[in-house]
Formats: C-alpha cells, structure tokens, sequence
C-alpha cells in the first residue's frame, strides 16, 4: 500500500454551466469528468480515494454506487475549496504521508504530471506543494505571489491588486500537502476575501507563517491543467480530447482522413490499416478491427466490429456486432443485439434489431428484421419484414441456412422457414415452411383477357 491518499473535490455547484446535471458527470468524449480524474489518481495506487460531494451529491454517489474503491463525503453547504477539504477530516485524520488534492472538474491531467508533483514534494520535504502553469492569459486564476523567489501565498483574481493580476503563474487547483496537522491548518482558514469563502490557496501563507515549507512544482504544459467551468471549455477540452486521441489511433496505423470531423470516444479501439472517412462517430466502447472501411456520416455506438468489414455511408449502429469481411450500408440501422456473420450483407434502409444474419446471408433492401435468427447463406429479398409484435408481446422468426425469401415478404412470428426453403415474393407466411418446400402465401393471380380494352370502349362519350 502507498501512502497516498486522494482526495477529489466535486462540490461545487458548476453555476456556469447552467445544468441539472452535476458538472462533474458531463462527459467529454464519452467519458464523465469524473471518471477522467478518477484514472489519473488511480495510477498513483493511492491507498485511499475520497470524493467530496454537495451539488447533485445523490447523483453522483448513484453512479458510483458499485465502486467500492471510492468513499464519498458530502459537504453541506459548500463555503469553499479550503471547507470542502476540511470535510473529508473524520476519514483522514491521523493518517501519515501524502494527501494529493484533485479538482474534479480538471481532466486532461496526466498521470505523469502527477508523479511529478509527488516526487517534487517528496524532494523538497514540504507541507504543501502546489502544481503551477505559466499562462499567456491567466485570467481567472489564483496567482502565485512569490517573495525572494519562493511561493509566498495565492491570491484568487478578484481578491488581486491590479500588479499582482500581472503574474502568469497560477495555482492549478492541484496540490500535494503533508497528512500530518493538515486539518489543524485548515481550520484556521477564514473567509476574508471577495467571495466570502474558505480559500485552500490560503494554506499557503499559513504554512509560511508557520515557517513549515512550501514547495511548487511546474507543469510544462498547461494545457494539462485547463478547468472546465463552462460549456465552452467543455467544448474546447472535448476537441483537445478528441485530437489527441485521434493522433493515437493514426500513430498506431489507421487512416483518418480528417482528424477534424472524425469523433472518436477515449475507450474506443481501432485496428490498423482501417480507414476512417470524415464525418465519423465512434463511441463508447466500440472495437473495430483491422482493414475496415467506415464511410462517412456512420455512427457506431458500443459495438463490436471484425476484420476488413466494410461500413458504407449513413450507418447508425449501436449494440451490436459486426463479423470478419461484411459490407453494412449505406443508410443501414443496426439496433441492439444485431450480430452480422462473416462476409454477410446488409444494404440500405435494412434495419436489425436483436437478430443475427448468418454468414454469408445478405439483406439487401428495404428489410426490417426484428427478433430473428437466420442461418447461413440466406437471400432475405427486398422489402422482406418480420412481424414480431402481435400488440402484447414480440415473437421469433427463425429462417434456417440456405433459405431464400422472394420480396416484400412479411413473415409473421412466431413461424419458421426451414433449409433451403423458398417462399414466393408477395407472400404472408403465417405457417411455418418446411425445409426444402416452396411457401406461397398470396392469392392467386387471373388474368382477363381483353378487359383494359372494353372498358375503354365502353367509357367512350357518344357523338
Ligand atoms: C480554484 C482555486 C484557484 C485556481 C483554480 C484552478 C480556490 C479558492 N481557488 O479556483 O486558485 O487557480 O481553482 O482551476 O480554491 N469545490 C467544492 N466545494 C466548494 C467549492 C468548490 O467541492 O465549496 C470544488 C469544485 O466543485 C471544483 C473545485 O472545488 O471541482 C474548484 O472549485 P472552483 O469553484 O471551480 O474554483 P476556481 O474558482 O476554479
Ligand atoms: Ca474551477
């Protein structure tokens, strides 16, 4: 066990984002704030993780419920950074080595950056270290103010004098204090500044007061330490996200055509030599093989993709699977539990939906098929729909290898076409068919012969 503990703070109410939900469980690129800084502390092997929590506290402890690496603190009201840590006293109290300080609302922090901060501490023996960023435009942040070189304290920007807004180093919101008489310390943070608040930054010059040593540790690239407090900076971190993980997938071999417009979730894996067209969405926890074409405007949402599949234009696709060598699309919609076999088809406007096409079968056009089972090598014609839902409850159509449907077929559930069974085109199969049978379900076809003819003489206006 190390002797890290981390604590993360996630009270706040995020005001400027405006939203019912929690700033810290909106997701950027698919992945929640909080999850983000999750992973980074984990790399740490902290010994402990503990999670302040005060606005939409109830949804949040909701999400993490099954998590049992992470306890919660709810801090209530929240008066502060410097009260919100104090809160998390009845846990860490009496606990020896490092107690690491996350922002919730900062992911792009790597874990590496994080080592540093550790180290540096460590190396400097101090009671607190703070990670710094030198910015062009520090606005916002609190500034480190420094006296004969050393930190001296942190002032927030509305508390700062017109000089002291000058400074380009500021406080990330992330920091590294010694266990040991943290809460004494905290405790005697008072809320005199603008805000009327309880500044952890404050810390600073009570250490040094105290003569205790305060350490920095600077962060070369800030980028690193950008906050989200907005739904702009939500949308500038995403980019950023976005771009760095497509340079991931190019460097390890795919092809994207334009990085720009392609939308690829962190947990996404992408096999190499595919090519990805612009205007591409894969996400969540999408896996896509070697080889593959995605063509632009598809979207592919927790989904499982094979070997050199082909994804042509306009696809959505969402819980399902995708074998070695199918072509799917354009305009096709893969709906949950759809599994396409290997070197199968699926072409436009043909919707699945918890059904597998065999390997080798193709449904080309216009098709809906719903609660299925179709075997291998199987022509499911165009315009073929199963109607799985008599109004109470949804029923199986099971269409074994080597069966063709003749078009605009409606098979109605639950019935079964057997082994290289033919049903005829226009036909209501509501009966199972054999294998091997032809199955017509349609009224006869008569012809009468000169009918089209007499009725035009007989409608000729007399003269
Ligand atoms: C804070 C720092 C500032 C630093 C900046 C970096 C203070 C007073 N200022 O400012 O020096 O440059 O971060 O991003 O700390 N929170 C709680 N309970 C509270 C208040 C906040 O849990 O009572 C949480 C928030 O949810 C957030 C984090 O603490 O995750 C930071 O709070 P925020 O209000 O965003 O601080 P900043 O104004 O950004
Ligand atoms: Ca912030």
């Amino acid at each position: 066990m190390s002797d890290i503990h981390v604590v993360i703070l996630a009270a706040g109410k995020g005001t400027r984002m405006k939203s019912e939900l929690p700033k810290v469980l909106h997701p950027v690129a698919g992945k929640a704030l909080l999850d983000r800084v999750l992973e980074t502390a984990g790399a740490l092997k902290p010994s402990t993780i503990t999670i302040v929590v005060g606005h939409g506290a109830d949804l949040v402890l909701q999400r993490y419920r099954n998590r049992n690496d992470v306890r919660f603190v709810v801090q209530e009201p929240q008066l502060g950074t410097g009260h919100a840590l104090l809160q998390t006293e009845p846990l860490l109290r009496g606990q020896s080595g490092t107690v690491i300080l996350l922002s919730g609302d900062v992911p792009m922090l790597r874990s590496k950056t994080l080592g540093d901060l550790v180290a540096a501490h460590g190396e400097a023996g101090a009671a607190a270290t703070v990670l710094t960023a030198r910015l062009e435009r520090p606005y916002g942040y609190g500034r480190i103010v420094r006296s004969h070189g050393r930190i001296a304290r942190i002032v927030e920007e509305r508390d700062a004098t017109p000089a002291q807004r000058e400074i380009r180093e500021i406080n990330s919101g992330i920091y590294a204090f010694a266990a040991e008489r943290l809460f004494d310390a905290l405790a005697a943070i008072g809320p005199e500044n603008a805000q009327g608040e309880y500044y952890l930054p404050d810390l600073v010059a009570i250490y040094r007061r105290q003569k205790r040593p305060v350490a920095t540790c600077l962060v070369s690239d800030p980028v690193e330490i950008r906050g989200i407090n907005s739904r702009t900076e939500l949308a500038e971190v995403s980019r950023m996200v976005r771009q760095q993980k497509n340079e991931e997938l190019m460097a390890a071999g795919v092809t994207i055509v334009d990085p720009a417009t392609t939308y690829v979730d962190s947990n996404v894996e992408v096999g190499a030599d595919t090519v990805i067209h612009p205007c591409v969405f894969l996400e969540g926890t999408t896996r896509i093989g070697a080889a593959c074409e995605v063509h632009a405007g598809s979207r592919i949402v927790n989904s499982t993709i094979g070997d050199r599949v082909v994804i042509r234009n306009y696809s959505v696709i969402t819980d399902a699977t995708v074998e070695n060598g199918a072509r799917v699309g354009p305009f096709a919609h893969l709906r949950p539990g759809a599994a396409i076999g290997a070197d199968a088809h699926v072409g436009n406007f043909v919707e699945l939906k918890k059904a597998t096409l065999g390997p080798g079968s193709k449904a080309n056009h216009l098709a809906y098929i719903g609660d299925a089972k179709i075997g291998a090598r199987v022509n499911v014609g165009a315009g073929t729909i199963t109607c799985n839902y008599d109004g109470v409850a949804k029923h199986e159509t099971v269409i074994e290898d080597g069966a063709f449907i003749g078009s605009n077929s409606t098979l109605v559930a639950p019935v079964t076409v057997g082994q290289g069974a033919y049903v005829a085109a226009g036909s209501a199969v509501t009966t199972d068919v054999p294998a091997g049978a032809l199955g017509i379900g349609r009224g006869r076809q008569e012809n009468k012969p000169g009918w089209a003819d007499k009725r035009r003489e007989s409608s000729k206006t007399p003269t």
